[in-house]
């Protein structure tokens, strides 16, 4: 068998040189290369040895999966780690690791990952053994992660392990996102210079202003155009990415979980496993980027049985009524809900003991009997009886030091010295210990036993600032896979103060990602535009909130808002008893809109036909849709983020259809007719239609009539 091992999937190749018994070398990571044969990988990988440059190690300097100074590498190095016994014999070694390889082994197609590569590498001498996979699924998504066992009698504290990919000079380009509450996934754009461009994430959960995807590409990468790599970490504690670039040539990007001090040490046996880390390669820009990932996505649920079907209409009451719960008002407001066709109601927080405001009650999981004498099932027979399911609100990691809980058990709070600094008044619950966890487990069983209640909304509102991150995250992984085992149907929605938990490692055990606090249609384009460069739509959560945004304070038209909300899993938080009859019969007609296209909004592909990829650009007319898989239907919003800069936007164009086939253009009015600017609109826009070849629309592209800044139009596509 050839040592020089070729991958391939989804329109990428991956080509490892496992020859000799150095660590493996990633020689090619980017376009298919086609079916290479045994004889064509060795070839490349003796073509691609580098030459040795004056003043430097008297080897080729090759960059391997995981570097480290035995390999002269003096970069930021893949594996630290030290003997807790400073005088074992093994612990000059480990301070100095030297890593040989000991088995490579093809791996077959079988995992929802893909096949693969399984390596195993080991330093005898420090003790410790490394197995990396490396798997390729047919979307074209590269899953890497690394282990280390420790093999010696003495603890080993790892301190980083990471997993390291080269990236190709071309990549001369930088997309990540930073951000904050309410203002999740902004993106930000820079040129890869030399040194090393490092986020850390030490939030404790995935954060608010996580890099979420770090992307590097050919100079002037856009949605449909360039060459990408892209990176995320799928997982929702500590992190860190960051890409190194240096003259003389490397150019790479790491990542992985960011320990604290003493969270990983292993006894004689035991192995510490990092996060998957997901990279994907597009040639045609982040559009491609986004496909792959969703594909993976779509094709993991299915394979861990969690498709999940046309995402129902829900219908959220903390933007309608905050913590004023009573029987009376919500019963009126799932009446309200249920008329428009909503179809599933969540009951936000307010609920449990003495919750009248967000200073006490966290940690106490039972129904407040001074608000639900009868407890909630008067509601829950209320909601199910109007044919609605009915959800929760819980945030079972956190405690209020004003509950029974935390005065029963104070020594159950997360912290290093004493109780923390509080952060919306709360604290975190240490899960990672035993009592801890099965109390609030059980408090959790008791519920779903005691009520129909078929969807969580399962928050996390504070930082985690002290404490032992990793076990906690594994703690809430194993909960969450708890339930679900319990309660088969069980659905989850990830929120974290909105979406300071969006990642795939929390998307493995949830079903929705609350992707931000703010209902701001505004904010919202921008922030499902990039959450949705790594998730479908169908599961990032977007609501219809009133006319005038809680966040924000800003006012939009209902049609801006309508539209904003309907490229995802839509819902509504807003207090329908106090809208008007007209009000509610827009809403019932776009719930209907809703529905007529979430089959395909919630299984197609998402397009973006638009320039505007880092934030204020100049592109003030955002395009975006949804495209069927055999590209005959697509839904597109054209949307109006600013005033035009000269009189005349730009045509919609819509790209991604076949080029020779004739396409019916319709457009929708959801929410009223756009507000436009003047009262002269396009012929084919008075005509409400227009007929034309799916070239002429991706290249040549239709006028649209003067939207008024922060309002969108609807469009349909449909293959003739
Ligand atoms: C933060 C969430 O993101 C909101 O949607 C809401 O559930 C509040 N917490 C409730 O406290």
């Amino acid at each position: 068998m050839s040592l020089v091992f070729q991958l391939r999937g989804g329109g990428a190749s991956l080509v490892v040189d496992a020859r000799g018994d150095g660590v493996p070398v990633v020689l090619h990571w980017g376009a298919d290369l086609g079916e290479l044969t045994e004889s064509d990988l060795t070839q490349l990988a003796e073509a691609l040895v580098p030459a040795v440059p004056p003043s430097s190690i008297d080897i080729p300097q090759r960059l391997s999966l995981l570097p480290l100074p035995s390999q002269g590498w003096t970069g930021r190095p893949g594996l630290e780690a030290r003997r807790l016994e400073r005088e074992a014999a093994d612990a000059r070694a480990m301070r100095w690791p030297k890593l040989s390889l000991v088995d490579a082994q093809l791996l077959k197609h079988g995992n929802p990952r893909g096949g693969g590569l399984q390596l195993t590498m080991e330093d005898a001498a420090a003790g410790i053994v490394i197995g990396s996979e490396l798997l390729l699924d047919r979307h074209g998504v590269l899953s890497l992660r690394h282990t280390c066992t420790n093999v010696a009698g003495s603890p080993l504290e790892v301190t980083s392990l990471s997993v390291i990919m080269p990236l190709s000079t071309e990549a001369t380009e930088l997309l990540d996102f930073g951000g904050r509450w309410p203002r999740e996934r902004r993106p930000q754009r820079q040129a890869v210079s030399e040194g090393i461009w490092s986020r850390e994430n030490r939030t404790g959960r995935t954060g608010h202003d996580s890099a979420f995807v770090t992307a590097a590409g050919s100079a002037s990468f856009g949605f449909r155009e360039g060459r990408v790599w892209a990176t995320h970490v799928e997982w929702s504690g500590n992190q860190e990415v960051w890409v190194e670039s240096r003259l003389s040539g490397h150019r790479l990007i790491g990542a992985g979980e960011l320990l604290g001090s003493g969270e990983i040490v292993l006894g004689s046996g035991e192995s510490y496993a990092t996060p998957w880390v997901s990279t994907v390669f597009s040639a045609e820009g982040l559009d491609g980027i986004s496909s792959t990932w969703q594909a993976t996505v779509r094709d993991r649920r299915a394979a861990a049985g969690r498709s999940l079907g046309p995402r129902p209409v829900v219908l959220n009451t903390w933007e309608a009524v905050y913590f004023d719960h009573n029987l009376n008002t919500l019963t009126r407001l799932a009446d309200a809900a249920a008329e428009v066709g909503v179809e599933r109601f969540v009951l936000d927080d307010g609920w449990f003991l003495g919750r009248r405001n967000d200073r006490a009650g966290l940690g106490d999981w039972v129904v407040d009997p001074a608000v639900w004498p009868q407890g909630l099932h008067p509601l829950i027979e209320h909601v199910t009886g109007a044919g609605m399911e009915f959800g929760l609100w819980v945030e079972p990691e956190m405690v209020n030091l004003d509950s029974e809980l935390a005065r029963e058990h104070p020594e159950w709070i997360l912290g290093g010295q004493g109780i923390p600094i509080p952060w919306r008044f709360q604290h975190v619950l240490d899960l990672s210990r035993p009592d801890a966890y099965a109390h609030v487990r059980d408090a959790l069983v008791a519920l779903l036993n005691e009520y129909p209640i078929s969807y969580l909304k399962w928050d996390h509102n504070r930082d985690l600032i002290e404490g032992d991150v990793h076990a906690q995250t594994l703690a809430v992984y194993r909960m969450m896979d708890e339930l679900r085992d319990l309660f088969g149907q069980l659905e989850i929605e990830s929120c974290a103060s909105g979406g300071a938990r969006v990642d795939l490692g929390i998307l493995e055990r949830t079903d929705r990602v609350w992707a931000s606090d703010t209902n701001d249609a505004l904010e919202r384009q921008s922030i499902q535009r990039w959450t949705g460069l790594l998730l479908p739509p169908e599961l990032v959560g977007s609501h219809l909130g009133g006319p005038s945004a809680h966040t924000t304070g800003r006012s939009h038209r209902l049609s801006f808002r309508m539209i904003t909300a309907l490229f995802a899993h839509a819902g509504i938080e807003w207090d329908l008893t106090k809208t008007s009859k007209e009000e509610r019969a827009l809403i019932a007609e776009w719930i209907a809109v809703y529905k007529r296209f979430r089959g395909l909004l919630h299984s197609g592909v998402t397009v973006r036909a638009d320039d505007s990829t880092s934030a204020g650009a100049a592109d003030d007319l955002w395009v975006h849709g949804v495209l069927n898989g055999d590209g005959s239907e697509g839904l597109f919003a054209a949307v109006a983020m600013s005033a035009a800069p000269s009189a005349e936007r730009r045509p919609l164009r819509i790209p991604g259809l076949i080029s020779d086939a004739m396409y019916r253009v319709e457009r929708i009015a959801i929410g009223g007719e756009p507000m436009i600017v003047g009262d002269v609109v396009p012929p084919w826009w008075a005509h409400g239609q227009v007929s034309l070849r799916g070239s002429v629309l991706g290249m040549v592209g239709l006028p649209l009539p003067p939207l008024v800044p922060e309002e969108a139009c609807l469009v349909r596509v449909v293959k003739e």
